[in-house]
């Protein structure tokens, strides 16, 4: 389950060792080497700030490395959504927000010769139930300054009732961005380590202090101010996890004989299907991704049959080359959140709630955050702001996750106690009776036993057939087999059972 941009790739060196006295302190903790957090350390570096950038496993392990690559304003029916829970202004300056992040990105990608190719971007009905939502689109877009049209009909071998376009837009591989933007780090005296986790970070004296777990030893690191760019925050307080819902979706690359679709497409209703061509050393692929769900909540193995089946259906000879998935985190009202972890908070900092459109817009949540540490505000902020009155237009939306994850809470404990079966070859079972949940999976011939209570806030994890790894149906958390930790707001691997 390696993706097209994480596969064969041969990566630059990396330090993994935050030794006690080389690492022990900065003026600026950036944690998680995605987009957010490198493109913040390197504008924190560029206005001669020390940056330490501390990464749990390694650069792009996570959403990044695992993204369609797809740098556009138009992005599947976003800007619908945003218009119909807040004002015009929100949704202009959305959108400026994400000019600005794309319009950083492709001259960073041409100053550094990395390649982007610049392609038609559009959102089509694949049915006539779909027109509306496409039409809807449209409208929203014009009112938000976006140059689009209705293209009533493309040169795709899928079906196609019309759609929205927005020409000239972008698509890449995020790797060789990633890479150059550590080099340019290191070049201006930062520094970025990998395997290196951060359990908490605690106010000390005027002064933030963060344990990080590297090398199994827990080091204390000093910092004037951190950053948390880690998909979902790390820290609870805030309740980010109770305000945004943990998606996960599948990416596919084929081989397919003959030219493929040039523009980037994504349908505008269920299922989710996003296409685009991505170059490779090896010729081309076509790649699709969709078949998205809440972490842990579904099992996506018919869904994913159905994307690979849908795709060599319209796509005649295609071959399967590359399989992914990836989750990113769903506002509950729409846009992201982003600035103090807390109002008034001015040390630490988050980024979150991208919605599956987080290249344009991470690369803007960068841009803000140095922002608020060097003392500039920009002009579109508060379309992003963590906090804001705004958010009360997404409490009823927030209200229903937050019972659907007691639901699953309760779910979680009671009903392993009916469950009796062990795991077969490549499966997982959560059983026993409360006092004694095991989580039991057997992977390549090795069974790992392990306790199912997620370390975050006690949800009992699922088994995930698809990538066969333990999730947490609460806010989206995974584990490897042996209960190591992968993603999430956890900072903390499932413990050993016997
Ligand atoms: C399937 C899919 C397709 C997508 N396609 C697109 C697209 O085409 N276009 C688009 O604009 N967006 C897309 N997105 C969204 C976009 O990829 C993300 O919004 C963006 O990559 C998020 O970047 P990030 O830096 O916030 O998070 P990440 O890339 O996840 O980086 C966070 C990093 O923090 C690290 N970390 C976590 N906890 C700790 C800790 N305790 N200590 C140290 N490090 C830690 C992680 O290991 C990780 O490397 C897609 C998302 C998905 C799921
Ligand atoms: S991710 Fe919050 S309880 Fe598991």
């Amino acid at each position: 389950m390696t993706s097209l941009w994480l596969a064969d790739r041969n990566r630059p060196s990396s330090n993994t060792e935050l030794s006690a006295e080389a690492g022990s302190s900065a003026d600026v903790v950036v944690v998680g080497a995605g987009i957010v957090g490198l493109v913040t350390a390197v504008q924190l570096a560029r206005a001669g700030i020390d940056v330490l950038v501390l990464e749990a496993r390694h650069i792009g392990a996570v959403t990044t490395g695992n993204t369609t690559g797809k740098i556009s304003l138009l992005q599947g029916t976003t800007l619908s959504k945003i218009a119909a829970r807040h004002g015009p202004a929100i949704l202009r300056d959305y959108v400026r927000g994400n000019r600005a992040g794309q319009d950083w990105l492709l001259e960073y990608c041409a100053a550094n010769d990395i390649p982007v190719q610049r392609e038609d971007s559009y959102t089509y009905a694949q049915s006539a139930e779909e027109v509306p939502a496409a039409r809807r689109e449209l409208q929203v877009c014009r009112r938000a300054g976006l140059p689009v049209e209705w293209r009533p009909t493309a040169d795709v071998p899928f079906p196609y009732h019309g759609g929205v376009a927005l020409d000239q837009q972008a698509q890449f591989d995020p790797m060789p961005l990633l890479d150059r933007l550590a080099a340019e780090l290191t070049e201006l005296g930062g520094r970025v380590v990998e395997c290196a986790r951060v359990l908490r970070v605690r106010h000390r004296h005027a002064r933030l202090q963060l344990t990080v777990r590297n090398d199994d030893e827990e080091i204390d690191v000093k910092a004037g101010r951190c950053v948390l760019a880690t998909g979902i925050p790390i820290l609870d307080r805030g309740g980010f996890f109770a305000r945004v819902k943990p998606d996960r979706s599948y990416g596919l690359a084929f081989k397919v004989p003959g030219q493929i679709t040039r523009p980037m497409l994504i349908s505008a209703g269920s299922p989710t299907r996003s296409i685009r061509y991505a170059p490779t050393a090896d010729g081309e692929r076509l790649v699709v991704s969709g078949a998205g769900h809440t972490v842990g909540r579904n099992d996506a193995t018919g869904d994913v049959d159905e994307l690979i089946a849908w795709t060599q259906s319209h796509f005649p000879g295609a071959v399967l080359t590359d399989r992914w998935s990836a989750q990113d985190y769903t506002p509950v009202d729409y846009t992201p959140y982003v600035g103090p972890i807390l109002p008034g908070d001015n040390n630490i900092f988050v980024a979150t709630g991208f919605n599956k459109w987080g290249l344009a817009a991470g690369t803007a949540a960068a841009m803000l955050i140095t922002g608020s540490i060097l003392g500039q505000q920009l002009p579109w902020a508060h379309a992003f702001a963590s906090w804001n009155p705004r958010e009360f237009s997404g409490l009823p939306t927030a209200l229903r996750a937050n019972a659907e994850v007691a639901v699953e809470l309760a779910r979680g404990w009671a009903a392993p106690v009916v469950r009796r079966r062990s795991p077969g070859e490549d499966d997982g079972v959560v059983a026993g009776p409360p006092w004694h949940l095991q989580a039991h999976c057997v992977v390549d011939g090795v069974e790992h036993r392990v306790s199912p209570v997620c370390p975050h806030l006690g949800g009992i994890v699922n088994w995930n057939r698809v990538d066969r790894s333990w999730d947490c149906p609460l806010h989206g958390s995974r584990f490897a087999p042996d209960g190591t930790l992968l993603e999430g707001p956890a900072t903390r691997g499932l413990t050993a059972s016997e």
